[in-house]
């Protein structure tokens, strides 16, 4: 298989893999337990595939750790664009804490430096991101990290999470934002051009929504584990019942699942240098990686999905 596309990353001078490799999900911790075995799976079958893009954070269980052993001090590591996060710095006291963080990453990611660093609770007041910044500017002329980037929270997308989108690209101090945006939740999409135009790379989380568009779950079914319990009853049900509608009319070949279809439409704004898709085994890396050789979304139907979902996104918000 041809290796995916590559983006640039922004201004940053790197090109990323136009599919990327979402590490929350092998941690353990926020989609249930994954066995160590199947968690090296999956990273070995991104690496084999021709993916460079890895998205993983100090939160994420471990997630880090396992890919410190797959991936660091060898040579696997030269061909590898990491990206970790830090909790700290959403308030003043924490901001020191932002390094030990980041040592303490790179440590367990057996490596010294990190391509890409998120502020994963970037914080709004503008004064206290300034001084984070500050903190991840040093950071970077140590070497430590060479992009900065601001992880935009808030699994609720809305009005308050496109202007702090905004208030980072206007800051003029980081390189990256990472967004929710998939086909149910589309709002983001009004600061890519914008983004685009000031040199911020996008990335792209959440596209197949935690697993609920992969068309695996069907209507009357509720998840009740994991993080996924956030979305109330009434909201998967609706998100279900939704799904089960758009196969009808979105499935179409040489797309083979739903999952297929929900990965490519994050990727289609040019805006957008990676969609970081999450993966519990290798099969589903290899299918999500499949997206990277087939066509863009016919062009009616992208329009549909525009029309349709575009002004609904706060419709499938989880409500807490
Ligand atoms: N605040 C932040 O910075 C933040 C927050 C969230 C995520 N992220 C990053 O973004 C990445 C992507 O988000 P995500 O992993 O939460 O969500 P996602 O990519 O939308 O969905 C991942 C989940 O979907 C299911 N899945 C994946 N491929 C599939 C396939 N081909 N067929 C059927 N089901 C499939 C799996 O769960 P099941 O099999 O259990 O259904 C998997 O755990 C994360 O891994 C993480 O790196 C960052």
């Amino acid at each position: 298989m041809d290796a995916p596309k590559k983006r640039p990353l922004g201004r940053t001078g790197m090109d990323i893999s136009e599919l990327g490799f979402g590490a929350w999900p092998i941690g353990g911790t926020g989609y249930g337990p994954v066995e160590e075995r199947r968690a090296v799976q999956s990273i070995e079958a991104y690496l084999d595939a021709g993916g460079n893009f890895i998205d993983t954070a100090r939160r994420y269980g471990q997630s880090e750790a396992i890919l410190g052993k797959v991936i660091g001090g060898g040579k696997l590591r030269e061909r590898v664009v990491l990206a970790s996060k830090t909790f700290m710095g959403e308030t003043m006291e924490t901001i020191p804490e932002i390094r030990s963080e980041l040592e303490e990453s790179l440590r367990v990611l057996e490596t010294d430096h990190v391509e890409l660093y998120y502020l994963h609770m970037p914080p709004e007041d503008p004064e206290v991101m300034n001084r984070a910044l500050d903190e991840m500017e040093i950071l970077k002329k140590e070497g430590k990290i060479r992009a900065i980037g601001a992880s935009i929270k808030g699994s609720a997308v809305t009005t308050e999470t496109v202007d702090l989108c905004r208030q980072y690209i206007d800051s003029g101090r980081v390189d990256v934002i990472q967004v929710v945006y998939s086909i149910l939740r589309q709002r983001i999409g009004e600061i890519f051009d914008y983004a685009y135009k000031q040199g911020v790379g996008i990335v792209a989380r959440t596209s197949i929504e935690s697993g609920f568009l992969s068309g695996k779950y069907r209507p009357g079914e509720i998840i009740k584990a994991d993080h996924r319990k956030r979305w109330t009853g009434d909201t998967q049900t609706r998100i279900f019942e939704r799904v089960a509608e758009l196969e009808t009319y979105a499935l179409r070949p040489p797309y083979r699942s739903m999952a297929q279809v929900a990965v490519r439409f994050s990727l289609e704004p040019k805006a957008v240098s990676s969609v970081i898709v999450g993966a519990k085994n290798a099969a589903q890396v290899r299918e999500n990686m499949d997206v990277g050789a087939l066509p863009p979304l016919d062009e009616d139907l992208l329009e549909r999905l525009q029309n349709e979902f575009g002004g609904r996104t706060e419709a499938y918000n989880p409500e807490n």
